[in-house]
């Protein structure tokens, strides 16, 4: 047999421009209370924190999803199969990041085609070369992209095939309700006519093991939040102090979410020089780094609905605190 011949997978770059990354922080900061977009977590240390807060005991979500994708993995193949007949597919994976968790996917769907969707563009591109070796016959492309402001998949070969959304990890949590609904109709578009998008979403659960999933014994998670500030201290010049910033991961229950937010532990001051103005920070002042919102399987399926989308298989772990949903845009009959 001759050796296959591996392509090394491309890397589209459309990364925000620091013009882009400048409005966010304005606008963040204008806001009350003070609250950053979570795209901004992710530079090239944030990815790495990120993965490190994965590989922490009290983080369950990556366990729970991975687990779930390794022994249903094939049950979403057929489901997606039954509905997508013999088509080529092509799975999209948005906030791919270190690309940890598609295998299972990818070994039951058999697709011709991987498109990984990250705002880290190092971070993604590795991660994607790395794959390319375990699935020689899947071409694959990293796209850099703020998948939420993307106005359409790039006009790309690999993506001509009927589409598979993948978005994993709970990331719709970071949204707010309403910006859920949006998200997912964004996707839908981005999909295109008669896709299907597996979610992954952690659930609401024990107030305390969620609370320890987002403040971990270790500090990552704390880190995690703190290098937004370093981020911005050398994209923008500008001069925060992170230890005069602590960390804190709260469980809100009348809005079913984890808020992450960095609290001023100090009036201080800190200048902005693109902004052309100083922040004024009182001591106890927050600055909010995510919203992570716990939806039970009704309400992800609520969600969906108004965004167009309807459920045609869900999988849970034994005490249902994590599901994968699988939905389809536009089609009502279950799997
Ligand atoms: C990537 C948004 C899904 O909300 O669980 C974890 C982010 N931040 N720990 C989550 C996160 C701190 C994570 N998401």
């Amino acid at each position: 047999m001759s050796p296959t011949l591996l392509t090394r997978p491309e890397l589209i770059n459309l990364h925000p421009s620091p013009g882009d990354v400048c409005a966010a922080v304005a606008q963040g900061l204008a806001r009350q209370p003070r609250q950053l977009p979570p795209w901004l977590l992710y530079d090239q240390e944030g990815s790495r924190l990120f993965e490190a807060i994965c590989r922490q005991p009290e983080y369950h979500v990556t366990r729970l999803e991975k687990d779930l994708l390794q022994r249903h993995g094939s049950h979403v193949g057929h489901c997606c199969a039954g509905r997508n007949g013999a088509a080529p597919l092509t799975v999209v994976e948005f906030g791919a990041g270190g690309a940890h968790k598609v295998t299972p996917l990818l070994h039951a769907l058999q697709p011709v085609a991987y498109v990984a969707l990250d705002i880290s563009a190092t971070h993604v591109h590795r991660a994607c070369i790395g794959l390319q070796t375990l699935h020689p016959q899947v071409s694959m492309v990293a796209v850099c992209c703020d998948y939420g402001q993307l106005p359409a998949l790039p006009d790309h070969p690999l993506l001509a095939g009927q589409r598979l959304g993948f978005f994993p990890g709970s990331s719709l949590g970071n949204c707010s309700r309403a910006g859920a609904v949006a998200l997912l109709h964004h996707m839908a578009t981005l999909l295109g006519p008669g896709s299907l998008l597996l979610i992954g979403m952690d659930q609401p659960q024990d107030i305390a093991a969620m609370e320890a999933a987002y403040d971990d014994a270790a500090g990552v998670s704390a880190r995690f939040a703190r290098n937004l500030l370093v981020r911005l201290n050398r994209e923008l010049g500008a001069n925060f102090q992170p230890r005069h910033f602590a960390y804190q991961a709260r469980w809100d229950a009348s809005e079913q979410r984890i808020e992450m937010a960095l609290v001023s532990q100090r009036e201080q001051v800190v200048s902005i020089p693109p902004l052309e103005t100083v922040v004024p920070w009182a001591s106890g002042e927050t600055l909010v780094t995510e919203h992570s919102h716990k939806w039970g399987a009704e309400e992800v399926q609520a969600i969906a609905q108004e965004a167009g989308w309807h459920g045609v298989g869900r999988w849970c772990d034994g005490q249902d605190r994590f599901s994968l949903h699988l939905m389809e845009h536009g089609s009502l009959s279950p799997c």
